[in-house]
């Protein structure tokens, strides 16, 4: 979900509506304003679905006026999408309107709490409590209600308020959800993401937890809670340019995305090669540190989790320490072995994952280092993060990951290949290999996004399938993994990874003529060992898509149906070329079923809610 806040002298519904189209990749169901003008107070206007239903219904921001207001995409957590369950949520006065991401823990007990005062509810939704609780204790100083109401909520929240008795603020406050404030001339913003402000102003700041904003036309204040002390902010400058948050052409932003690649992969490694070594500048943690840790735990959710099950058989074979790799909502839970020798790699696109930024705490706070991967600078994840090697691939919009997932994986060699050369683990001869094959990855990404015809001639035989099964070992499991979830994610249609050694076990019940089976035999140690699997399944009727490099082009082609070929290189980058072919199969599949690429329904880009 998104939100946006805007004071200034421009008309604000066109430039609110503006900004929550930029928010629309978060994933959302239902949208909504709050504008003030002096001639017709504080409106608002709300709507299930579709951002497009709400610029109707406000005819694109020319039929409800005023300098100030909030807009906000919903992703329905408590309460379904419906007209009312959006947000902004007004108190019983309609004086007071709230726009909130994250979930208000005790909102049972405050509405109960404010009924029994004789507080009427017309939501279900925990939000609505903010905005009634503002109402019960506002006697005139909105602030003195706001810090009261912060006072009594718990949970996760970052909250935009309007103020009908006070139209020329904008209030600001957050706890576990992330919010920016935006400074320009004669206006200022707040927002959920700073996509939503690019356009109009590069200068931002990160709000930290508990602080509270106070927005003017003419400036930003900012405090913190309980005490209302001013503190003094930082201002970042964002130096994308509006267009990386563009088509540019493409039907999708995911294929933007896609073909991205060699970019993105060029822009986080190339500058961090120096004379054949990898520099990272940006690490703090020497080899003596290393050397007393003990384990490495990896803690990621959804995407950014495949890539640390890559990072386990890499980091495992070149550092040879043990390396666990957690979801993010287990570990939290799972009374985890940490301590203070272990370090911990935190992945994350957004940098924001609560799940994943909940389980960055917890390791803390049993003493492990953290050091974490991540795309979004000033991210919560960055900023709590004893080291942070950013990836940098740019704004990615589409929710279904794939540049981000991929400089990723690119952080995770250097990472190998530094950690190995401060341990000794590595040889000069094999470090030199790596490093040169290295900077060959791009083009070679090159080569199979120029072929990527083939890839949709695939897609157009196997479009209509209703269960697709990837197997694969080692390296090539988690690329399955990930090839499975992004066909699930965007095209819905049922599919699993599986290790192939386990078919035996269970999955192989399933399969029968016609089943697509996607093979992933790029780890050539184990090529002969996948083709026996292949094997068993096209003897049990299946149809066989393969994927291998293409020094065993032949050998491939004579079992599967269709080969998918990818340049060889060392096994350890393998990943970053197979999974571009998964990528695409995913894309063009979800095409041809008329998918909603960029959006697929009941996701959200960066889940901020556990
Ligand atoms: C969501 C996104 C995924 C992403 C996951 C983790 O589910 O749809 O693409 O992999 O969150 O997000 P993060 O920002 O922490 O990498």
């Amino acid at each position: 979900c998104g939100i946006v806040g805007y004071i200034g002298a421009e008309e604000a519904a066109p430039i609110l509506l503006d900004g929550l189209e930029r928010l629309e990749y978060r994933g959302y169901d239902s949208a909504g304003l709050a504008v003030y003008s002096q001639d017709d107070g504080l409106r608002v206007v709300k709507a299930k679905g579709r951002l497009r239903v709400l610029a109707d219904l406000v005819e694109g921001g020319k039929n409800i006026h005023g300098t100030v207001g909030l807009g906000h995409t919903r992703w329905a957590t408590h309460g379904e999408p419906s007209d009312v369950n959006s947000h902004p949520q007004v108190s019983a006065s309609g004086r007071i309107a709230v726009v909130h991401n994250g979930i208000i823990e005790n909102y049972v007990q405050i509405k109960e709490f404010l009924e029994s005062k004789g507080v009427g509810f017309v939501s279900q939704t925990d939000t609505e409590v903010v905005a009634q609780l503002l109402e019960y204790y506002y006697r005139g100083n909105i602030m003195e209600a706001v810090t009261k109401v912060l006072h009594r909520i718990e949970g996760a929240y970052a909250l935009g308020i309007i103020c009908a008795d006070c139209p020329d603020q904008l209030i600001a406050a957050r706890k576990d959800s992330p919010l920016i404030l935006g400074y320009g001339e004669g206006f200022n913003f707040l927002a959920s993401d700073v996509t939503a402000v690019i356009k109009y102003t590069r200068e931002v700041c990160y709000l930290e937890d508990g602080e509270i904003a106070v927005l003017t036309r003419d400036g930003i204040r900012v405090f913190n809670h309980p005490y209302l002390q001013p503190v003094e902010k930082e201002k970042h400058h964002v130096d994308w340019e509006v267009s990386a948050a563009e088509k540019g052409g493409y039907e999708h932003f995911m294929a933007k995305e896609i073909m991205e690649q060699p970019k993105a992969f060029r822009d986080t490694v190339f500058p961090r090669i120096q004379d054949g070594r990898v520099v990272l500048d940006d690490l703090n943690l020497d080899g003596d540190y290393l050397r007393e840790t003990d384990k490495i735990y990896i803690i990621a959710c959804g995407s950014s989790y495949h890539v640390g099950m890559v990072a386990k058989y890499i980091l495992e074979k070149l550092l040879r320490k043990p390396v666990e790799v957690s979801l993010a909502s287990e570990f939290r839970y799972c009374d985890p072995l940490v301590t203070e020798k272990t370090l911990c790699i935190v992945i994350s696109q957004s940098g924001e994952t609560i799940d994943t930024l909940a389980a960055l705490r917890e390791a803390k706070r049993l003493g492990a280092r953290i050091l974490s991967i991540v795309n979004v600078v000033g991210s919560s994840i960055a900023r709590e993060s004893d080291d942070v090697l950013y990836t940098w691939a740019g704004p990615e919009i589409a929710v279904a990951t794939t540049k981000a997932y991929s400089t990723q994986l690119a952080v995770i060699y250097l990472i190998a290949l530094r950690f190995a050369e401060l341990l000794g683990t590595i040889s000069g001869e094999i470090y030199d290999h790596i490093v040169s094959e290295l900077l060959t990855i791009p083009t070679k990404m090159e080569h199979i996004l120029e072929n990527r015809e083939a890839i949709q001639y695939y897609a157009s035989i196997y479009f209509n399938h209703e269960s697709i099964f990837f197997i694969g070992r080692n390296i090539d499991y988690a690329i399955g993994l990930e090839g499975s979830l992004k066909l699930k994610e965007i095209s819905y249609i049922h599919s699993e990874a599986y290790a192939a050694g386990e078919l035996k076990h269970g999955t192989i019940s399933l399969i029968e003529q016609g089943t697509l089976v996607v093979a992933l035999a790029s780890c050539t140690q184990l090529f002969d060992k996948l083709m026996s699997n292949v094997v068993e399944v096209k003897s049990r009727g299946a149809d066989v898509l393969g994927l291998t490099v293409e020094s065993r082009a032949e050998a491939m082609k004579k079992t599967v149906d269709h080969a998918i070929l990818v340049p060889d290189t060392h096994p350890m980058l393998l990943p970053s070329l197979d999974v571009l072919p998964m990528q695409l199969f995913a894309y063009y599949v979800a095409l041809m079923r008329g998918c909603d690429i960029d959006k697929p329904r009941n996701l959200a880009k960066s889940v901020t809610v556990e």
